[in-house]
């Protein structure tokens, strides 16, 4: 999978280097191409951002930067989609990062300032191209850096062969279950006086996932009743209908 990723500070991408990203990189699974967006600037002072028509506060980057950086790395490529991370767009879940694992090519360009002048995703929409304005969630960052960084490694981690042993995907909180995950403990079994629960060392399989379903359960009621609610009953058993 390639992913361009388009900023006024390449420098904050280098994190994507590190750990299994970086790892991922390295061995060909990931093709990440970090951009310096203002390479498409036509003028001395290399100027990405102006004032706002309608008066207001701060900057707004300008359409014609951002259209030529994205020409130049979209190019013609179909499948290529266009992801702008903003905090007025839908809020990018689990679901996203898993689609986007199955795309061969996403451009993600991150504004800053006011955010990217309106018609530069209009603009890519009326072309037929795909794009998708994604918030990380409800509040304010500068810019989209720190998005992109979360976005590439949700999705990256989900390419096949970046995470050594896939079955650790499996369980994960915001998974195929709909819930949160169950606590983790590792060694030592005794720790400032706090035991591990006992059922953990009992070897009986059914037991132990029983008593992490219920964990899951109760921790997704008490943190997340908005996952709650959106269980499909139908996948419940008559134990977790207890709770
Ligand atoms: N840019 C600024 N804030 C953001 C957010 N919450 N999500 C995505 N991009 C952003």
């Amino acid at each position: 999978m390639r992913i361009d990723v388009v900023s006024i500070f390449p420098d904050y991408l280098a994190a994507l280097d590190l750990s299994l990203v970086g790892k991922a990189r390295r061995s060909g699974l990931l093709d990440l191409r970090v951009h310096d967006l203002r390479d498409w600037t036509a003028d001395r002072h290399r100027t990405v951002d102006d004032t706002p028509f309608g008066g207001g506060a701060g900057m707004v980057m300008r359409p014609d930067v951002w259209g030529a950086a994205i020409d130049s790395v979209l190019g013609d490529d179909p499948e290529g989609h266009l992801v702008i991370p903003t905090p007025s767009g839908e809020v990018f879940t689990q679901r996203h990062a898993e689609a986007f694992a199955t795309e061969t090519h996403l451009v993600v360009a991150c504004g800053r300032y006011e955010g990217i002048d309106a018609r530069v995703a209009e603009r890519y929409r009326a072309a037929g191209r795909r794009v998708s304005e994604l918030s990380i969630g409800d509040y304010v960052l500068n810019g989209g850096e720190v998005a992109a960084l979360v976005m590439v490694e949700a999705v990256g981690r989900l390419l096949p062969g970046v995470v050594g042993n896939p079955e650790s995907l499996v369980e994960e909180s915001h998974g195929a279950a709909g819930l949160l995950e169950y606590p983790v403990y590792t060694k030592p079994p005794a720790w400032e006086g706090l035991e591990i629960p006992e059922v953990l060392l009992s070897g009986h399989h059914a037991k132990i996932d029983r008593w992490r379903r219920d964990r899951a359960l109760e921790r997704t009621a008490a943190r997340r009743p908005d996952m709650v609610a959106a269980l499909d009953v139908a996948g419940l058993d008559k134990h977790d209908l207890r709770l």
